[in-house]
């Protein structure tokens, strides 16, 4: 997969694509990403990107032609163009699902205090990372990547993300544990010690049943 990050601020990336499994999925090139400034794009004499907005207001909002240069000389057939904004619709594990199995996204990072309307023209799908304001769409499009690439192909073993909370079966993750048996009084349950995995498994279901229940009740009536 391809994903191209249009930004004003490539550099808030660094380091966040460089270590662990996303470094190895760009090295081992399952995923490819790419940074594109549209301040490169401006027409303006200045490179300028903002204007104030028409009808008055207080801030400066980012102009359509820097933008639309940008995506169109990226876009192709099988490009998909995401806005991340604030009033896009809530990103979810099924989004990331879907959007793993697409072969070009391009997102387009927002900032500042908006944008000219018109560039939402260019999206093909408008995603918010929940309803809270950050300052502008990097985060978020840190959010999509690092979700869509854990679930392409190769990228970490398939059962975990079978497993993961948020699936299909909308159920919480169950409890995990590692060595030692006994910290600090907190001992690990004896089922998981059994060796029956017939048992370990209606334990871990039984578990994320009660955890499901308890904390995401929205997700339970599901
Ligand atoms: N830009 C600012 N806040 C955002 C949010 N919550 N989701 C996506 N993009 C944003």
């Amino acid at each position: 997969m391809k994903i191209d990050i249009i930004t004003l601020f490539p550099h808030m990336f660094d380091g966040v694509f460089e270590e662990s499994i996303l470094k190895r999925a760009i090295t081992s090139r399952k995923v490819e990403i790419n940074f594109y400034n549209f301040r490169d794009d401006s027409k303006d004499p200045h490179h300028k990107v903002d204007d104030t907005p028409y009808g008055g207001g207080a801030g400066m909002v980012l102009m359509a032609q820097p933008i639309f240069d940008c995506v169109e000389k990226l876009r192709t057939e099988q490009s998909k163009v995401i806005l991340l904004t604030p009033s896009g619709i809530v990103y979810k594990q099924k989004v990331a699902y879907d959007l793993s199995k697409e072969k070009h996204l391009i997102l387009i990072c927002g900032h500042y205090e908006g944008f000219d309307e018109r560039i939402r023209t260019l999206a093909d799908m408008e995603v918010s990372i929940g309803d809270y304001v950050l300052t502008g769409g990097e985060i978020p499009a840190m959010v999509l990547v690092d979700s869509i690439t854990r679930l392409l192909p190769g990228v970490i073993n398939e059962r975990s993300h079978i497993e993961d909370s948020f699936n299909e079966n909308y159920l919480l993750d169950y409890p995990t544990y590692t060595k030692p048996r006994n910290f600090k009084g907190m001992k690990v349950p004896e089922v998981l010690i059994s060796g029956d995995h017939k048992k370990i498994e209606e334990f871990r279901y039984q578990e994320s049943v009660k955890r499901t229940k308890e904390r995401r009740p929205d997700l339970w009536n599901k």
